[in-house]
Formats: C-alpha cells, structure tokens, sequence
C-alpha cells in the first residue's frame, strides 16, 4: 500500500487526523528532509524513514517503490497540499511505482495565506512557478488573472540563477507587460513558522529580497463588491413618553 498525504505547511497542527492516523500506522513513511521534521512525532519508532532531497528523490522512491511492491504500508509525506504546486513530485512517486497512487489532501501555503489576508479563492486564482519545464504559459496566464481583475496567489520559484522567478522577477515582468504598477502586493515569508510579512506596491517589490519559502498575493486594484442582498433596514422603534 502506498499513499500520499499533505502536511504543514511548516507545523504539524495543520495536518488532518486522517493524514496523522496513516503516518502513525505506516511502516514506510517517505518525504523531503524539512516535511519529514515536521511530522516526526507522528512518525512510530518501529518504522523505516527514507528521506530525500531534491537530487537523490529519484533514487530514493525507487527504494519507497519497492517496499509498496514488497506489501509494506508506504506513506510519502508532501508539503502543504499536494494538489498545489505538488504535482511533478506526485508524477516521480507514480512512476517510481508503475502505476496511479492514492493522495490525501493537506492544507496548502496558498489555503494558510488566504486566511492571513482573507481573500477568498472564488475571487483569486492560484498558480505556481515552483516547477520543471516552461513558465510561459504561466507567465501569461498570471498577466491574463490581473487583466481580468482577479487576485493572484502565487509561489515563486527559488532554483537557480537560470530559473529563479522570485516576487522581484514577477513584480518586474508583469511591470513589463503593462500591469499597473500600483497593484497591491504582499510577500509572506515562513507561514505558520513565524510568519514575516511585506506589504507594498508591484513597482515597490522590484527592489525586495525574499528567500525561498515565500509566498506572494498581487491583489485586484479595486476590491469586488459585495453580491449579496441588501442589509435589511431594522425599523427603529420611537418610545412616546
Ligand atoms: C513545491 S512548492 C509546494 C507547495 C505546497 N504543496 C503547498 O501546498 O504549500 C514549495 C514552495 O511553497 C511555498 N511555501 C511552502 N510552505 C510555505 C510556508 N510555510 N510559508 C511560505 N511559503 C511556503 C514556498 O514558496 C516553497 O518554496
């Protein structure tokens, strides 16, 4: 049996009691070294710990990959929600193991920041550039969310000199694709870990440094109004004397 399951982001307080239950019974639980520390004291005595990191993962789910194969319960723990920027690790994991893997939802950094700031998802797109391959049809699509007046949650990306997309790199080519330069924007840094927070302008997040576990909100330039119905009028009672 093998499963993958959500966790974080950061703290184990925002793990599910069914994502907590399957790590407690498993006797194989895999994950990136920082997600393994955040479930470790979920994570029984008796059970085999494969940790991995980005340029041993391949070799490491095949080790995952055989244990699943020789009837072990096998837990690969992902960050925050997998279904949020966790995808291309979801595809090694299925191809380490020949065939299509159950997942569990956690609650994802994009989820956690939304509270922090309140926005709502109906209104927000989400898209991430913490990926493998071409970001340009992100790129575009991220132009074409703020053209619509919608907010944007979005994870950059930290890799190297060659691929970063960090929220100065964002801020600097949505600047160059003629979205205004007054949008409001904030960066959020270590969710639920301590939580550092910068608000500005898309112009003022040009010149901002940010490290990797950090997530931005371009926020639409006028708030949505409010849909619902009118606020009923209470008819106020006039006491005679
Ligand atoms: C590969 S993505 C995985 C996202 C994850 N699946 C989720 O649902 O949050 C990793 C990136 O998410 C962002 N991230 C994850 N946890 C975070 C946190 N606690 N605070 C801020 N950003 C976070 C960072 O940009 C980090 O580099």
């Amino acid at each position: 049996m093998i499963i993958c399951i959500g966790a974080g982001p950061g703290d184990v307080g925002y793990m599910t009691q069914r994502g907590a239950e399957l790590i407690r019974s498993a006797d194989v639980v895999a994950g990136f070294n920082a997600v393994i520390t955040v479930v470790q004291s979920l994570i029984p005595v008796t059970a085999e710990v494969v940790y991995m990191g980005y340029r041993d993962q391949v070799a490491q789910l095949a080790l995952v990959a055989a244990a699943h194969h020789a009837g072990k319960r096998c837990v690969v723990v992902f960050m925050g929600d997998i279904h949020f920027s966790g995808f291309q690790y979801l595809e090694r994991v299925e191809r380490a193991c020949g065939h299509p893997v159950d997942t569990l939802p956690g609650i994802s950094s994009a989820q956690i920041l939304a509270s922090r700031t309140k926005v709502c998802f109906d209104e927000t797109t989400f898209i991430t550039f913490h990926r493998r391959g071409d970001l340009t049809p992100f790129k575009r699509h991220l132009v074409h969310v703020l053209e619509d007046a919608r907010n944007a949650i979005v994870i950059p990306c930290p890799w190297d000199a060659a691929r970063s997309f960090m929220p100065r790199d964002i801020a600097a080519y949505l600047l160059e694709s003629g979205i205004p330069a007054n949008h409001p924007t904030e960066v959020w840094e270590n969710l639920t870990r301590g939580d550092a927070e910068w608000h500005g302008t898309l112009a003022e997040c040009v010149a901002q440094e940010f490290t990797d576990m950090s997530i931005m909100l371009i926020r639409m330039l006028t708030p949505m109004s409010s849909q619902i119905e009118p606020a009923q009028i209470e008819p106020v009672q006039i006491e005679l004397a």
